[in-house]
C-alpha cells in the first residue's frame, strides 16, 4: 500500500491507475464505520484510495478540532489490512491556500438541521471535498448514510457541478448493543454510553411504532422524545430524502434524524425509512 503526504505523489499514482477508482475520504481515528465504506469500494472498484485530514474549516470555533482523535498508525494498518491501494494523508497547508474562492453550502438546504446548530459546518465539508474529489478524480466516493445531511449536500455538489464522480451512501455501522459507530464515541465516559444507547432505542421504538403503523410524524417525535427522557436532546426531525420536512412518514422516502449531547459529546444518529 502507498502512502502519500503531497498532492504531486498522489495525482501521478492517479494517473497510472487503471480502471475504477473508489475513495472513501475521512478524519482518521478510523472505526468499523468506515472500514465498510473502504470495503465496499475495494470490491466495486480496481483501486481504493483512503484519505486521511482533520479538515479544519468544517469545525466551528470552541468545537473538537483541537482535541479531535488522531490514530495515524492505527489507520494505515486499519486501510493495508482492509486492501487499500494508497492512503493520502496530507497537511492544512498542502490543501488550502491564502486566496480561495469561497465556497458555500446551499441556503435552503446547509443550513438546517446540522446546518443551523453548527453554521457553516456544510461549507467546510464541501469545501475540503470538492477539493479532495479535484485531487483524486475518483470514480466513485463513498460516505456513510449517518452523516446523512452531508450525505444529501454532497450529491447536490456533485450534480450542481456536473461531476463525473458516483457518490455511494453506505448502511450505519452499529455497536451490538445499537449504538451508532463514531469516532467521537471515544469522548464517552462508561456512564455517557450507556445514556447514549437512548439514542438508537428512540429509533427502534420509532420503527416498532410504524410497524404498528403509526406514521404521524408529531406522535413519532413524541414517543421518541418520551424514550430519550431527561436526555440534552437537540433535534428529532423528519425529513424527506430531499430533506423536507413532512408530516406523514412516506415509505422509501424518509429520514428519521436525532441529535443529543451526551456528557458534553454531540452524537447523532439517523434511521432511513
Ligand atoms: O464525514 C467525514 O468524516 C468528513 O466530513 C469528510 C467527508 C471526510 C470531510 O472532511
Amino acid at each position: 500500500m502507498k502512502i502519500f503526504k503531497t498532492i504531486n505523489e498522489l495525482k501521478n499514482y492517479r494517473k497510472d491507475c487503471k480502471g475504477s477508482v473508489g475513495f472513501v475520504p475521512t478524519m482518521g481515528a478510523l472505526h468499523n464505520g468506515h472500514l465498510s465504506l473502504i470495503k465496499n469500494s475495494v470490491e466495486q472498484n480496481d483501486k481504493t484510495i483512503v484519505s486521511i485530514f482533520v479538515n479544519p474549516t468544517q469545525f466551528l470555533p470552541g468545537e473538537d478540532l483541537d482535541i479531535y482523535p488522531k490514530r495515524e498508525l492505527a489507520d494505515i494498518k486499519i486501510c493495508e489490512l482492509a486492501g487499500v491501494d494508497a492512503v493520502f494523508i496530507p497537511n492544512t497547508k498542502e490543501i488550502y491556500g491564502e486566496i480561495e474562492p469561497q465556497i458555500l453550502a446551499p441556503n435552503k438546504k446547509g443550513y438546517i438541521l446540522e446546518g443551523l446548530k453548527r453554521p457553516g459546518h456544510f461549507d467546510g465539508v464541501l469545501r475540503v471535498v470538492l477539493k479532495l474529489f479535484g485531487i483524486v478524480n475518483p470514480t466513485n466516493a463513498y460516505f456513510g448514510k449517518k452523516d446523512a445531511q452531508q450525505l444529501y449536500l454532497i450529491k447536490n455538489m456533485v450534480n450542481s457541478f456536473f461531476l463525473d464522480i458516483s457518490i455511494v451512501g453506505c448502511e450505519i455501522v452499529r455497536e451490538e448493543d445499537g449504538l451508532a459507530l463514531s469516532s467521537r464515541n471515544l469522548y464517552l465516559s462508561l456512564e455517557d454510553r450507556t445514556e447514549a444507547l437512548k439514542i438508537s432505542k428512540s429509533l427502534k421504538v420509532a420503527s416498532q411504532a410504524m410497524i404498528k403503523g403509526v406514521f404521524d410524524c408529531k406522535k413519532i417525535k413524541k414517543i421518541m422524545s418520551e424514550t430519550m427522557e431527561n436526555m440534552d436532546i437537540e433535534y428529532i426531525e423528519i425529513v424527506d430524502r430531499d430533506f423536507n420536512k413532512i408530516d406523514k412518514i412516506i415509505l422509501k422516502n424518509s429520514i428519521i434524524l436525532v441529535v443529543a449531547i451526551v456528557g458534553g459529546t454531540r452524537l447523532i444518529d439517523n434511521l432511513w425509512i
